[in-house]
């Protein structure tokens, strides 16, 4: 199950999260009665995720989190702060619903930053009629480094669904930009005469919006749209923007948040006349392409970090085994690890890439070199923690005449891993890496390429594949897939895995596609995890380099005394 549940809202269904509570923390003792919790990405956390932020010199995170039961409920804002994006420590919530406009859960919304330094939270509430109300909170004590407490402003609520809004659909306002007028700007999903929207909403100081006569931007072709990130890209290099940004030399994305993916378009934007304009295609909902991740991974939030001038995005990637497996467990969903992105060379896409600071938990190396991996081999990675792991492989092809042909470049990309499966030959593929492998391969997670030759030129196909991720049978087993836009006669094809006992994040063609899946196994727990490289194709692939880490745990604790130095 996916934790969705559907609640029939004027004749259209609307898909809330049900979320579950993680209790307390897990001591190493329990390790072996919680084979799937975490070792290095970000746990307590439920369901989508709010605003996060850097703030003089500490990283904010903000999360949706029920603080008192194992079910959705009492819906917060759970808050976390971190130093390096990695170790964290956890502190009381920062938004609990205690108000008429908020009573039924403080859901998603944003950080901003003001002019002088000032932090504010754009958030929605939803009334005792789940009628949603966009509010605002600021930092009681801004001398506090930590920000631990926040007061909800006595305007509140700033704006309700008024007119043509329903009032069921209208909730996540973004970060606030500025526009060269000196006015603040936010977009906040929602579903306009059944197109999904993205409203543009003004403000002079933070507290008093107004809404522009047009929206930033909406589609005919899809339904409400959630979680709407807006934010400008670099057309010259890898360094992130700030959200008020005016300047040339850039791009900006839109986006949002439907049909379980995290869709965006990359375009232009006027700030004078506030116009945006997709260039290289628009929302659909048949996209297959220009997600942020093709596999487990939504409402996704981006924050400028200004002390690395980098754009770091954030996901939360929930579960797939079911709710009775979730109240066993006591916790439920997971962030995705910090990904830095930016603009690819070619400005068509988007690209990410671990934050540089997972090479903190790096331990123990394995690596291999030139190795030719022949058509049928499986060959062990041995001498690391494959439970826990950062996996770099990079494979090198050449005389590609005996690619297979798939006769259009029109393929779903995910029934094509689908149809062609880890288990199936081709000739230049399926090889990869085989991840949470046990000993004899019963359970094993598939993350693998394949060539094609297309009609117009090679399609080189990214898939990982859980089908045979665990012997139990009750848990999610899909095969995800994507088209990694690289030329494999004159390009390498790289795979970063991150392996971290029920979560496979995958990265391929440096960061052209990642795909995010959570896996179950029964065997390949623990110090029975194995690792595998494997090439299944009829044709030899050559390993041109292999490096792989066991992974430190990340500390993620209680804010405690002995942690006061902070
Ligand atoms: C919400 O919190 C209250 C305590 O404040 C608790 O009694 C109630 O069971 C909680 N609801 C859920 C669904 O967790
Ligand atoms: C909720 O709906 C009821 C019935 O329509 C109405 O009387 C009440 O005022 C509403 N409450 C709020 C907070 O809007
Ligand atoms: C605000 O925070 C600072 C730094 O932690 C602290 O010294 C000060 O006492 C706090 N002020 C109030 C009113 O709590
Ligand atoms: C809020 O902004 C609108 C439009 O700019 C203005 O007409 C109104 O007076 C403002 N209200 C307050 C309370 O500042
Ligand atoms: C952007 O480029 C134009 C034309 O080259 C120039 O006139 C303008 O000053 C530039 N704007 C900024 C903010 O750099
Ligand atoms: C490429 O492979 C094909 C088929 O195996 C072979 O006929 C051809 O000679 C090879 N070309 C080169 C340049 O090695
Ligand atoms: C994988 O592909 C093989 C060969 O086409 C097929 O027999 C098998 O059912 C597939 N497995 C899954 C889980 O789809
Ligand atoms: C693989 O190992 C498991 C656990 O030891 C065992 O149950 C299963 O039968 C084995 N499968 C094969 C194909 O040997």
């Amino acid at each position: 199950m996916i934790n969705i549940i559907k609640e029939m809202v004027g004749g259209r269904v609307l898909c809330f999260f049900f979320l579950f509570l993680v209790v307390g923390v897990v001591h190493a003792s329990e390790d072996n009665l919680q084979p799937y919790r975490t070792g290095f990405h970000f746990q307590p956390l439920k369901n989508w995720i709010n605003g996060p932020m850097y703030f003089k010199g500490v990283y904010h995170l903000f999360y949706q989190y029920n603080p008192y039961g194992p079910l959705w409920g009492n819906i917060s804002w759970g808050h976390s702060i971190s130093h390096d994006l990695v170790n964290w420590f956890l502190l009381e919530p920062a938004l609990t619903p205690t108000e008429p406009y908020d009573i039924t859960g403080c859901l998603s919304g944003s950080t901003t930053i003001l002019r002088g330094s000032k932090p504010i939270i754009l958030y929605t509430g939803q009334d005792v009629n789940k009628s949603q109300l966009q509010n605002l909170a600021f930092p009681k004590n801004l001398s506090d480094p930590l920000l631990k407490d926040w007061i909800k402003w006595s305007g509140n609520p700033i704006l309700a669904p008024v007119n043509d809004i329903n009032p069921s659909q209208f909730r996540d306002p973004s970060t606030a930009w500025m526009g060269p007028d000196g006015k603040w700007r936010i977009v906040i999903g929602s579903e306009i005469k059944g197109q999904g929207t993205a409203l543009l909403y003004y403000s002079k100081d933070g507290y008093n919006w107004t809404r522009s006569d047009n929206p930033l931007h909406f589609s005919s072709e899809t339904g409400m749209w959630e979680c709407p990130d807006f934010y400008p890209v670099s057309n010259v290099g890898k360094n992130g923007i700030d959200a008020s940004f005016q300047g040339n030399n850039t791009m900006h994305v839109l986006k949002v948040s439907y049909n379980s993916h995290e869709y965006y378009v990359i375009g232009t934007y006027d700030p004078k006349t506030d116009l945006f304009l997709a260039v290289t295609h628009d929302f659909r909902v048949s996209n297959t392409q220009f997600q942020y991740d093709y596999g487990r991974f939504y409402a996704s939030k981006s924050f400028y970090d200004s002390a690395k001038q980098r754009r770091v995005l954030w996901g939360w990637v929930n579960e797939g085994d079911s709710q009775s497996d979730a109240i066993k467990k006591g916790w439920s969903g997971l962030q995705s690890f910090p990904r830095s992105i930016w603009l690819s060379d070619t400005r068509k896409q988007l690209v990410q890439w671990p934050v540089e600071e997972i090479k903190k938990l790096r331990g123990k190396e394995v690596n291999m070199e030139n190795r030719e991996l022949k058509g049928g081999s499986v060959l062990e990675v041995p001498g690391i923690t494959a439970s826990q792991a950062d996996i770099e492989v990079l494979f090198s092809l050449t005389n590609l005449s005996d690619a297979e042909l798939i006769d259009s470049d029109m393929f779903d990309p995910q029934l094509l891993c689908a149809r062609k499966n880890a288990s199936l030959s081709g000739s230049f593929g399926p090889f990869g890496l085989l991840v949470l492998a046990s000993k004899n391969l019963t359970e094993q997670t598939a993350v693998f390429f394949r060539v094609f030759k297309g009609p117009n030129k090679f399609q080189v196909l990214m898939c990982s594949d859980q089908s045979r991720s665990s012997i139990a049978e009750e848990v999610d087993k899909s095969i995800y897939g994507a088209f990694l836009d690289l030329d494999p006669l004159n390009e390498k094809i790289s795979l970063r895995s991150l392996v971290d006992h029920s979560i496979v994040e995958s990265f391929g063609g440096e960061g052209l596609a990642c795909i995010t899946a959570r896996v179950y196994p029964k065997l390949a727990i623990h110090e029975h995890a194995k690792l595998y490289v494997f090439n299944k194709g009829t044709k030899s692939v050559t390993i041109s380099s292999l490096n792989a880490w066991t992974m430190n745990k990340a500390q993620i604790a209680p804010m405690g005394q002995d942690t006061i130095a902070f």
